[in-house]
C-alpha cells in the first residue's frame, strides 16, 4: 500500500500546498472465470483487487484539470474544463482522463478545476485492467456523485466503457469497468453483462488464495486479436440466427453448434457456451465452499481458452502448467483478454512460496522471461479512502 505521507510530499512538490486534498483509490481486477463472455451477453465473475491507482485530488478556481503521474515524471496533462478536448498522442496515458472529462461534461455535469497526482501499484498492460482503473479513478474524482450508490456506479462504468470504445478506440466489454465501480472487499462480482444485474458472492477461500502470475510478455497485437475474436463471435451468432433467433451467443446450446459451418467459428462458440456453464458452476461451488470443484473449473476454462478460443500462447500455457504441477495448486487459468498478461492460480497458502520459486524457474527456462507474482487481496470499488 502506498503511504499517504509520500504521496502528499509528491503532490506538494508539483502543486505547492496539499491543503484540502482528497485521497482516492481505484482497484484493478482479476476475472476469476467467465472469459470473453462480456461481449456475448453472459455472466462473468471478476473481483476488484488491492493493486490499483491512488489519486490525490485538490480543487482550485481555474478552468483546468492538471494531472501529474508518478509513472510519467516529466509529463503533465492539462485538460480544459470548459474548452475543447482532443486526444493527444504526445501523452497517450492522458487520453483516458481527457475522454472521461469530456464524456462526463457532455452528460450535463459542470466540472470543477483541480490538481491531481496519480500513483499506481498496478502493473500496466498486464491484463489487470489498468485502463479501466484509471478511467474510473478520474470519473470518481471529478464527479463524486457517480459513486453515491450502485445505480450511479453502474452509470459510471457505462460512461467509462464508452470512453474506451469511442474516445480511445478499444472495443472492450463492460466487465472491467463494472468490477472496478462495483467491487466489494472479500467478494467477487457475479455480473450479468446482458442487463447489468449483479450480486456479490463472498470469496471465502479458506486456506487457499488466488495468486496472480504475470507472464511479463510484451502485449502487442492484443487489440487486433481481441477485435478479431469479437467479430468471430458475431459471425457465429449470425450463423445460428439464420436458423433460430437468439439475442446473445451465450443463449446457444451445444446442439446449435451444428448450424455453424466454419470450424473456427464453431470452436469460438463452443468456448463461449461451455465457459458460460462453468461460470454458473463456479459461483455455486464457491457458495458451497467446494474449492476442488472451483479449481477444476479454472483448469477447464484455461483448456477451452487455449484450444477453442485460442487466446493463450506459449507464455500463459507454460506458466499455468508449471503452477498446476506444484502440489497445493488446485487450479489455474489465464485471466483477462489473454495473448500474454496475467494468469491466476488457486493455491494453498503453504504452497505459495514453492510455486513462486519453482514455477517461476520452469517458466524462465522455457521462455527466457521472468514472471512476477502478486499476492493481493480483494478491494472495494473506486472511491475516497481514509488516509493510509
Ligand atoms: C478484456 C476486456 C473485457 C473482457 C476481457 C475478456 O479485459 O476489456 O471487456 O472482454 O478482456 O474476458
Amino acid at each position: 500500500m502506498h503511504n499517504s505521507e509520500i504521496l502528499r510530499a509528491q503532490f506538494e512538490k508539483h502543486f505547492g500546498s496539499s491543503h484540502n486534498v482528497r485521497v482516492l483509490f481505484s482497484p484493478g481486477r482479476v476475472n476469476i472465470i467467465g472469459e470473453h463472455i462480456d461481449y456475448n451477453g453472459g455472466l462473468v465473475f471478476p473481483a476488484a483487487i488491492s493493486l490499483g491507482i491512488y489519486g490525490l485530488v485538490q480543487e482550485h478556481e481555474r478552468d483546468e484539470i492538471v494531472i501529474r503521474s508518478a509513472d510519467f515524471v516529466d509529463e503533465e496533462v492539462r485538460i480544459s474544463t470548459k474548452g475543447d478536448i482532443m486526444p493527444d498522442s504526445k501523452t497517450p496515458w492522458g487520453n483516458y482522463p481527457r475522454g472521461v472529462v469530456l464524456y462526463i461534461r457532455n452528460a450535463g455535469n459542470t466540472i470543477h478545476g483541480m490538481n491531481m497526482y496519480l500513483s499506481s501499484t498496478l502493473p500496466k498492460s498486464s491484463g489487470l485492467s489498468s485502463s479501466a482503473c484509471l478511467e474510473c479513478l478520474i470519473a470518481a474524482a471529478i464527479a463524486p456523485r457517480l459513486t453515491e450508490d450502485d445505480f450511479s456506479r453502474a452509470r459510471m462504468a457505462l460512461l467509462c466503457q464508452r470512453v474506451e470504445n469511442e474516445f480511445i478506440g478499444v472495443q472492450c466489454g463492460i466487465m472491467d469497468q463494472m468490477s472496478i465501480a462495483l467491487g466489494k472487499k472479500n467478494h467477487a462480482l457475479l455480473l450479468n453483462t446482458a442487463d447489468l444485474s449483479f450480486s456479490h458472492i463472498p470469496l471465502d477461500l479458506g486456506e487457499h488464495l488466488i495468486l496472480i502470475m504475470n507472464t511479463k510478455k510484451p502485449r502487442n497485437l492484443v487489440e487486433s486479436k481481441y477485435n478479431e475474436r469479437l467479430s468471430e463471435c458475431r459471425k457465429a451468432l449470425a450463423a445460428i440466427n439464420k436458423i433460430k433467433k437468439i439475442e446473445h451467443l451465450v443463449e446457444a446450446g451445444e446442439d446449435d453448434l451444428q448450424y455453424i459451418e466454419d470450424p473456427v467459428l464453431s470452436r469460438r462458440a463452443r468456448h463461449v457456451i461451455s465457459e458460460q456453464a462453468r461460470v454458473i458452476q463456479a459461483a455455486e461451488a464457491l457458495k458451497k465452499g467446494n474449492l476442488v470443484k472451483l479449481g477444476h473449473l479454472l483448469d477447464a476454462s484455461h483448456a477451452s481458452l487455449k484450444n477453442n478460443f485460442e487466446v493463450t500462447g506459449i507464455e500463459l500455457d507454460t506458466l499455468v502448467d508449471a503452477a498446476r504441477n506444484i502440489e497445493g495448486c488446485i487450479g489455474a487459468r489465464m485471466t483477462g483478454a489473454g495473448f500474454g498478461g496475467c494468469a491466476i492460480a488457486l493455491v494453498h497458502k503453504n504452497a505459495v512460496e514453492k510455486l513462486i520459486v519453482h514455477a517461476g524457474e520452469i517458466y524462465r527456462k522455457k521462455t527466457g522471461l521472468r514472471a512476477e507474482f502478486y499476492q493481493c487481496t480483494t478491494s472495494d470499488g473506486v472511491g475516497i479512502i481514509p488516509e493510509v
